[in-house]
Formats: structure tokens, sequence, C-alpha cells
């Protein structure tokens, strides 16, 4: 089978993914958007978001390769049924995202930021610390990186509580799935972790109701779509003392607007979207083996369920 592709993205990255799949693939035509002089012939396409026009443009279009490994953005549920949706599943997602949780949960922890304020009016005051498995992680999302986060606050002795959709098993974790099993985790909360996938149920989903089961001075880890979080419920909740932090790494509106209230406050602690970021050397490696799969008609790695959108 002889395959054309279409990348749409970073020319840096456009690059080094060219270079591999000529490398491995040799026979497989590769365009670089937007200059596609064949767009009849185009398999698939390599990229973060579509074209507008592109089921008119691209009319025998197979599959999507998402860049990344959220496609909410590529509204699954809205491509046609021939159109296979494939998102990258590359360890090293995974592996920065234990990194960036485990350093929010060590921030909230052993109190950094409480020392960090008090620092900054050189304020000598001690407070008492706890060890890790007198604090209780709840993870929202048990994909392939939240139950690998999971695990990895598990084996450093944090009590970890994970929720799904569907029922889950992971070793030395309690889980628990559907709305009255979330009910039942959550007063029993030090620092929630939401790892979610964006869909039509997860949307605004860390809300006022959700967050004020949470015990008081709980703090909360967003790490997977700002759109899950209604902003003002969370900001009320730390205004009122309720909750005692927020660090934030989406947004539903990136880059932050300047203005917004967020990067102000003393107890939200913002970073850029950079929790996991797709690295161009080690993606490379995966995209080739998901096009040797889909020649060779395997399954590949990281298909993605359109109709549940993860
Ligand atoms: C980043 O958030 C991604 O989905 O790759």
């Amino acid at each position: 089978m002889s395959l054309t592709l279409v990348y749409k993205g970073p020319a840096e990255r456009g690059k080094c993914w060219q270079q591999a799949v000529a490398d491995t693939l040799p026979e497989i035509r590769w365009f670089t958007w937007p200059d596609v002089p064949d767009p009849q012939a185009v398999d698939a396409f390599i990229t973060w978001t579509l074209p507008k026009d592109y089921q008119t443009q691209f009319p025998n279009l197979k599959a999507i390769f998402c860049v990344g490994a959220g496609v909410d953005q590529l509204a699954p549920a809205s491509l046609s049924p021939g159109i296979r949706l494939v998102r990258m599943l590359d360890p090293s997602i995974a592996t920065q995202m234990q990194s960036y949780v485990l350093s929010a949960v060590m921030m909230i922890h052993r109190e950094q930021f409480r020392y960090l304020r008090q620092a900054a009016q050189s304020l000598w005051q001690p407070h008492p610390v706890k060890l890790p498995h007198e604090c209780t992680v709840t993870i929202l999302g048990l994909g392939t990186l939240g139950s690998s986060v999971a695990l990895m606050l598990q084996q450093l002795g944090f009590s970890v509580q994970g929720w799904s959709r569907s029922p889950k098993t992971i070793d030395g974790v309690s889980t628990t799935h559907g709305r009255e099993g979330l009910n039942t985790l959550l007063p029993n909360t030090d620092i929630l972790i939401s790892l979610l996938p964006l869909t039509d149920d997860t949307k605004g989903i860390l809300d006022y109701d959700l967050m004020s089961r949470l015990p008081k001075d709980a703090a909360l880890v967003n790490v997977g779509r700002g759109e899950q979080l209604v902003n003002n419920d969370l900001l009320q909740l730390l205004d009122s003392g309720r909750l005692s932090q927020a660090v934030l790494d989406v947004f539903d509106q990136e880059p932050l607007p300047t203005d917004h209230p967020f990067w102000a406050h003393p107890n939200v602690h913002v970073t850029p979207h950079i929790a996991s970021v797709t690295r161009n050397d080690t993606a490379a490696l995966r995209l080739v083996e998901n096009l040797k799969l889909w020649i060779q008609n395997e399954p590949m790695v990281g298909e993605v369920n359109k109709g549940r959108g993860y």
C-alpha cells in the first residue's frame, strides 16, 4: 500500500518526522501543508487541527494522526465513520506528565507555596509535616496518563484514589467509577488531580458542586483541559477559604489573557500548558510504528473511539 500524507504543523517537527518516515518507509508520499498538489490522493493528515473544508478538499481521507495526546479539538464524534483517528501515545508524554504532577503534588504536600509566600515576608514559621500516606490524592481519569500518575504516586507512598468512567483496577490504588463513586472519594481527598479527556460529559465537571464536596483546604491540580473547570467556581472556593490552592496548566482560553484573575491570585499557580509536550524525536518513532501497522492492516496504537471521544 502506498500512502500519501499531509503534515500540518510547526516546520521543525515536520522536517524531523518527514525524515523519519522517509528513512523507514520511502514509498510514502509526504506533503507539507498548505502545499498539497494532489489533494485527491491524500490518505491521512498528521495534525493538531484540520483545515475547515477538509471533507471537500480531501475526499479520500482515511486517517488523522493527532500530534498530541488529546483529540477534543478534532471533534471526534463529528468525523465521518470512514476516518480513523489516532492520538499520540508516546511514552515520553506520560513520563513528562508524571514529573509535572509530582512537582505539583510535592509543592502542595510540603507546603512550598506557603513557604514561598512566607519567605516574601521574611517570615520564619514552621508548620507540621505530614507523611505521604497521610495525604490522599484523587485522580480523575485513569487512561494512559492518569494510571501512570496514579502508580507513581502510590509507589511514593501517597494514598491514591482513582476515578474513571468505566471500572479500572490499578494495584495499590483504590478505584471507583460513575458519579456516585466520585462522590464517595471527594470528601476524603487532599489533592484532586484532573487528567480527564474533554468530552460532553467532562465539560464543566470541575464545578462548585463537585469541588465543594472536597474537605476544607484541599487543593486542585488541573492537567486535563481548561474547559473542564468552571473558573469562577474555583475562584469563589479559593476566596472563601474552602480550597487552599490550585495548580493549573490548562485553560479555557490559551494563552491565558494577561488580565485574567488567575495570574494575580495568590493561591493559583499558572503554567503555560507545558505539563506534557509531544517531543519531535520520540514521537517520530511512534508515527513510523503506526504507519507500519496501518500498512500491515493491523490496529494502530492510540486509535480513538470517536463516539466516546478518547
Ligand atoms: C496536550 O495537551 C496534548 O493533548 O497533547
